[in-house]
């Protein structure tokens, strides 16, 4: 008896440190599930706007860089999320065996393996990295994983040595984006 009330005191302590530290470390800061449901927010806006989703406006398509596409086109607005808007940039990354430019301009759509998403939200949302949110989906809206299972979208991968905020933060300009140095100062 005295044994077993030793086993549940033990037992109760691992269980409340374990709750403890799992407090303690809170909400990743990306795959998470209030990240996962702003993505698809996103995703609806993106899709009403015509950024995204089968009736998207079609830029010029072009030769692309790892990590992204074989092939890219990218396009650039604004869109509001929730009452917030906020400038948008979607990086349409295609792929295939038989890639080539001309293809994809032909059938986009038979090449499109990605689309990546950089969403400047409301300010403080993550003040280290000029408050972009990242998000990459599949074509139709779902959500890529990386190698761990865990769902691209939210500051991805925040303090850690690869993912989205990694590269980009050796972008020119300061402003996370390598295109362009539009958003820098803001
Ligand atoms: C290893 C480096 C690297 C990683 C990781 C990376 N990118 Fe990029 N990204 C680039 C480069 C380089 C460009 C410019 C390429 C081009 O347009 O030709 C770019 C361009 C973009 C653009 C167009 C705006 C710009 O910066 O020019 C978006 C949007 C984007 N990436 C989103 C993402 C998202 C979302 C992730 C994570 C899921 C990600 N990227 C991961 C290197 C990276």
């Amino acid at each position: 008896m005295k044994q077993l009330r030793k086993f549940m005191l033990t037992f109760g302590a691992f269980a409340v440190a374990f709750i403890a530290s799992t407090a303690a470390i809170g909400a990743p800061p990306f795959g998470d599930p209030a990240s996962t449901e702003y993505s698809q927010k996103l995703w609806r806006s993106l899709v009403a706007a015509n950024l995204a989703g089968p009736k998207a406006i079609m830029s010029k398509a072009y030769k692309g860089q790892h990590p992204h596409g074989a092939v890219l086109d990218t396009i650039e607005g604004k869109v509001t999320v929730g009452g917030h808007t906020g400038a948008v940039i979607v990086k349409r990354n295609y792929g295939g065996k038989d890639v080539t430019i001309a293809k994809v301009a032909d059938n986009p759509a038979k090449y499109l393996g990605a689309v990546t998403v950089m969403y400047k939200r409301e300010a403080g949302y993550d003040a280290d990295n000029r408050d972009w949110f990242w998000a990459k989906y599949k074509p139709d809206g779902s959500l890529h994983t990386n190698p761990k299972g865990m769902k691209l979208a939210g500051r991805v991968a925040k303090g850690k040595p690869k993912g989205c905020i990694a590269c980009h933060q050796a972008a020119p300009g300061g402003d996370m984006v390598y295109n362009h140095d539009r958003f820098a100062g803001r």
